[in-house]
């Protein structure tokens, strides 16, 4: 190949390979923005000040459930998980947990799922439930569990 052409066709290359890795690009950030516009299931962080940090093992119960270990901190966990609930859950599960019948209504669960709650949370279900062990510490989700609770009659 004579030089000219060669830098040519090499010139040429560079543009269009970069074309298709900019459109790959575009089709990946199109189809993230769709799953996050999905209903809104953007992780909403939760402020937990003034909580105790529980810690990262994970615990067999709530404990901010009356009579359990943290029970004196059970109103302030009532109003985070309120905001904690209202910002990641209810979207699908439903206001005030009231499930509209799509999603299991979590105001069914029994003291004795506890464990199973905070391992659903954290890691989600291949139908339809998203993972939050990224976005929510166990102090959230057991607050968020301490919410559901008052609202459940
Ligand atoms: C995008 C929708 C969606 C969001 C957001 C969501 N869930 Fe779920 N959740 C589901 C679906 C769907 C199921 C049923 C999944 C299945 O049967 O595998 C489920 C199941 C559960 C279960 C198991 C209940 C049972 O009776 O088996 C728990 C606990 C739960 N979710 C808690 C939460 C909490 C707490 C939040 C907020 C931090 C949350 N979910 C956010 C859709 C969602």
């Amino acid at each position: 190949m004579p030089p000219l052409t060669h830098a040519l066709a090499h010139g040429l290359g560079t543009p269009a390979r970069n074309i298709v890795a900019l459109s790959l690009v575009c089709l990946l950030l199109g189809a993230s923005t769709t799953a996050l516009g999905h209903g809104d299931v953007t992780p909403q962080e939760v402020d937990t000040k003034g909580l105790p940090d529980l810690g990262e093992a994970p615990l067999m119960e709530n404990p901010f459930r009356p009579g359990n270990q943290h029970d004196d901190y059970h109103e302030l966990a009532v109003q985070v998980g309120e905001s904690g609930y209202g910002g990641n859950c209810a979207v699908c599960h439903g206001i005030q947990a009231m499930s509209g019948g799509l999603t299991p209504d979590l105001r069914k669960l029994e003291e004795w799922d506890d464990e199973y709650y905070l391992q659903r949370v954290s890691n989600g279900t291949e139908r339809g439930m998203p993972a939050f062990r990224e976005n929510l510490d166990q102090t959230a989700m057991w607050a968020i569990k301490t919410y559901i609770e008052s609202v459940t009659p």
